[in-house]
């Protein structure tokens, strides 16, 4: 279902090279399959795929069949791993232009989100299309209480109470932790719909939760066909530690082999747009998994060709301490010809008859060459097409192969105790309660 080439990085190292990683990777997939690694108390997403009951995900879908019926717009309310896997597969299974082609209650709302950052005119602009239209809210924190979605949903809630008065609880869905936080409290107190974040999964290792899964029946997909992707992924990845059997193994034996010769950058480059969001999902899963301790390979991605004209440039022939992993997607979802002129004014005749999914595909292998001739290594990793089933073995794919990955470096992948440090300059600027020596220090500092 994902098949991983590294025929690319062998002018870079080669290999033996990343096959000599056979003993750690192997100590590694034991350690996570028998949970005594570091964050062990994080890995419930491993068996998440076989695990899942299918009481909770017929729930899912009776919630999402009732937004449907009550909403026009979707606002999903979360941050990082609160949001993004949901983001990243709604993109990539909707319509480009779904906004464009919907007709108010049409039963199939559009998914908008906030709580993502802290900027006052994207929350404005939010409200002069929820004046309009009927909306529904999903808040999603695990600890219940992360500033930004806090905040959005404080003006949310006000909103909405105004516009439907007692109906507002209908439409107000909250996932959270079980028993801790802000959000819980306010849930089992206000009477809103809730579900639950499992305590041993991590916010980027969510997306199979109901984090992901009801934003995503919501936007109209099919949870089961995404949940069976990645549990015969589970399945596969389980099977072996054998890094030419294992493509979770493959990827993880190779980023490091790379970044061990000094290609710490890594760019995932990807030729459909409607993956964009996916690659920022990837990217948060590695940056905060990998980064930490002065180590880490850092995260970045271009979508092309679009990015050829701006970032290409650069990766062919600026500092060569960057590595590029392509996502190639065998089949698109539609066809279209380029159709055959008798002038030729244009002088495309010669690609007449030819789908653009060729084309894109020949630019795609020709890039990848011109790259790879410019001092660029290239892991491919492949899936047959973009839809459910696919893209839930690819999140399992990723997340397993992060986990191992880390556990290579030497860093535990499953905390992120760098992300406090800009939490404690903002309360401290704010002067929240308990933040009061903070809020003296950086006064002074600021002062400087
Ligand atoms: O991956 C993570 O753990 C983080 O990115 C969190 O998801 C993010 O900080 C949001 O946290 P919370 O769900 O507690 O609001």
């Amino acid at each position: 279902m994902v098949t991983v080439n590294i025929s690319n990085i062998f002018d870079f190292v080669d290999k033996q090279r990343v096959l000599s990683f056979q003993k750690i990777i192997s100590k590694n997939h034991q350690a996570l399959l028998e949970k005594i690694g570091a964050g062990n108390n994080f890995l419930g997403w491993l068996t998440l795929p076989s695990d899942i009951d299918d009481a909770l995900l017929r729930d899912i879908d009776s919630t999402a069949v009732r937004i449907r019926e009550l909403a026009d717009v979707f606002v999903v309310v979360g941050i990082g791993g609160s949001y993004l896997g949901a983001r990243a597969i709604i993109e990539a299974l909707k319509h480009n232009f779904n906004q464009l082609l919907q007709t108010k209650g049409a039963k199939n709302p559009i998914i908008l989100y906030a709580g993502q950052n802290l900027s006052e005119d994207y929350l404005a602009d939010l409200f002069d299309v929820l004046d309009r239209y009927d909306y529904a809210i999903n808040v999603i924190s695990k600890s219940g209480t992360t500033t930004e979605p806090a905040v959005a949903f404080r003006i949310l809630k006000n909103h909405i109470e105004k516009k439907y008065g007692n109906g507002a609880r209908e439409r107000i869905i909250v996932t959270t932790d079980s028993s801790k936080g802000a959000l819980r409290k306010m849930a089992n107190d206000l009477g809103y719909k809730s579900y639950i974040v499992p305590d041993d999964i991590g916010g980027r290792y969510s997306v199979l939760t109901s984090v992901g899964l009801l934003p995503i029946a919501v936007g109209g997909f099919d949870i089961k066909a995404l949940v069976n992707g990645a549990k015969k992924m589970q399945q596969q990845l389980a099977e072996t530690t054998d890094i030419e059997r294992n493509p979770a193994a493959l990827y993880a034996a190779s980023r490091n082999a790379l970044y061990m010769q000094g290609k710490f950058i890594e760019i995932m480059v990807n030729y459909q747009p409607n993956l964009s969001f996916f690659a920022e999902w990837w990217k948060q899963l590695y940056g905060e998994s990998e980064g930490k301790e002065g180590k880490g390979i850092f995260p970045a991605s271009v979508i092309n060709t679009t990015d050829l004209h701006s970032m290409g440039q650069y990766i062919q022939d600026g500092e060569r301490k960057i590595f590029e992993t392509v996502l190639s997607v065998g089949k698109s979802k539609r066809k279209l010809l380029i159709p055959a002129e008798k002038e030729d004014l244009d002088q495309l005749n010669y690609i007449a008859g030819k789908n653009i999914h060729y084309v894109n595909q020949m630019a795609e292998r020709g890039t990848t060459l011109a790259h790879l001739d410019g001092g660029v290594p290239c892991i491919e990793i492949s899936i047959d097409k973009v839809d459910e089933y696919h893209l839930g073995g690819l999140i399992y794919f990723f997340e397993f192969a992060c986990a191992l990955s880390g556990y290579t470096l030497g860093v535990n992948p499953f905390d992120q105790p760098g992300v406090e440090a800009y939490k404690r300059n903002m309360f401290a600027l704010l002067g929240k309660p308990g933040f009061e020596k903070e809020s003296m220090e950086i006064q002074k500092r600021l002062k400087k």
